[in-house]
């Protein structure tokens, strides 16, 4: 098969530069670049159906990797050495009778991504983004973030043996998160502000002090967060489903969904395009709200959301998000945190279990089927971005503390050690 070329490309000016350039935008007008692979329409969609499924058996990082089995559209040049990978992808596709029931969709299907090694999706983008960083040799890397970013970024900087600096907001980070940033050993700065806030002193110090910043505004990420739908399209046989519902927070994921269908349709390896629904926490829908007003302004708001994940006002890739649901009929939403709560409940019964904000995406696919814009009939894949355990804070309040108890919260009993007690917690069950 060919080896493709790739540049990057300004979406705002088509300025191109090299492929190992590090400007974290075009240098030229400060637009968000695209990896641009030269030729990809020669390659035969067959061919690459055969290709990556012969590399689905592989015991070993790369071909190993949910990522870069489908390396052809995600980085072609990255040779197998100088490949950063844990291996990560390869997320299980899920049906649950009762989430299914909840959400009053027969044919709805959770893609798990929170069974990536750092618990979220980022690590699909992280790998190929820090693979990057090496072969672009930064002295260090950075990204601002709600919890997730930087966790899988100190694990893969850590493996790449690259110092890495994170900018988190203070007091509103997750436990299971911070932690695990903190585990993994990268210079982890609490910022007394929210994500936006972080977010622009990460640029403004990336550029001043000459390190990486890997933020999902960087086009490497968005190829490597591509593998999800090439990954979900393959466990359907390449038989698109009708929508895709995820939740929408930066809009990272958003755009590199767009991206991944463009290619997808281009190639011929799917006939056609699902529907994207991006679905964000009522109280940090900007995007929502711009939606409903066909994106005629850029809004801001001030972001407040149990789901710490998608708490976020200003949207960094705001244009690219926009092209994508424009390009797929998509759709963008907004559900409540009680009803982000709700569905999580519901996922996290039946054996699942997710983040809150990852719920947002089965809250949103049951609030489209009840406003009648998803069909009762049509086929949905909801993807789940972080793991149950990223927020054991969300947990115990819901479970141990909240009174009156939520709907589904499950109260722990305690009791004296005699076979009594635990017949007459039983006997309360029973009843
Ligand atoms: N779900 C989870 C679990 C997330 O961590 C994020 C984003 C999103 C959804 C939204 O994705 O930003 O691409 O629209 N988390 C980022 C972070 C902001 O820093 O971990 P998005």
């Amino acid at each position: 098969m060919t080896i493709l070329e790739t540049r990057q490309e300004c979406e705002q000016c088509g300025n191109s530069i090299g492929e190992l350039d590090p400007s974290p935008v075009c240098p030229r007008c400060g637009g968000l670049l695209e990896l641009v692979h030269e030729s990809l329409e020669t390659l035969r969609a067959d061919e690459l159906r055969t290709l990556f499924a012969s590399r689905r058996g592989a015991m070993r990082a790369p071909d190993a990797s949910g990522v870069w089995r489908y390396r052809e559209l995600v980085l072609p040049s990255a040779t197998p050495d100088a490949i950063v990978s844990h291996p990560e992808g390869n997320t299980p596709l899920i049906a649950r009778a009762t989430v299914c029931q909840w959400a009053a969709l027969d044919g709805l299907l959770m893609k798990h991504e929170g069974h990536n090694p750092t618990g979220s999706f980022k690590d699909r983008g992280m790998t190929v983004a820090m693979t990057q960083a090496k072969r672009s040799y930064a002295r260090a890397v950075a990204c601002a973030s709600t919890g997730n970013t930087s966790a899988s970024l100190a694990a893969y900087a850590s493996q790449a043996g690259l110092p890495a600096l994170v900018f988190v907001p203070a007091g509103q980070v997750a436990l299971g998160k911070l932690t695990q940033t903190l585990a993994y050993g990268a210079r982890t700065l609490l910022v007394r502000g929210n994500f936006d806030a972080c977010f622009a002193l990460a640029r403004e110090a990336s550029v001043a002090l000459n390190i990486q910043l890997l933020n999902s505004i960087n086009p490497f990420r968005l190829e490597g967060q591509k593998t999800i739908v090439f990954e979900l399209l393959e466990q359907l046989g390449w038989d698109a489903p009708d929508w895709i519902t995820l939740p929408a927070g930066n809009l990272g994921n958003t755009s590199a969904f767009g991206r991944a269908l463009r290619d997808a349709k281009a190639l011929g390896l799917i006939e056609r395009v699902p529907r994207i629904a991006a679905v964000q926490a009522s109280g940090a829908a900007p995007f929502a709200q711009a939606f409903a007003e066909q994106f005629a302004t850029r809004r801001h708001v001030e972001p407040q959301t149990i789901a710490t994940a998608i708490r976020i006002g200003a949207p960094a890739s705001w244009d690219r998000a926009v092209r994508a649901i424009h390009e797929t009929n998509g759709v963008v939403t907004s559900v409540t945190d009680d009803e982000i709560l709700d569905a999580k409940a519901i996922i996290d019964a039946a054996g699942v279990g997710c983040e809150p904000a990852s719920a947002a995406s089965v809250a949103g696919a049951a609030l489209l089927r009840r406003d009648g814009v998803i069909g009762a009939s049509e086929r949905v894949v909801a993807v789940l971005t972080g793991h149950l355990l990223k927020d054991p804070g969300v947990l115990v309040r819901y479970h141990q503390e909240t009174e009156p108890p939520p709907a589904h919260a499950n109260r722990p009993i305690e009791i004296e050690p005699n076979v009594e007690e635990v017949e007459r917690v039983l006997g309360e069950r029973a009843g």
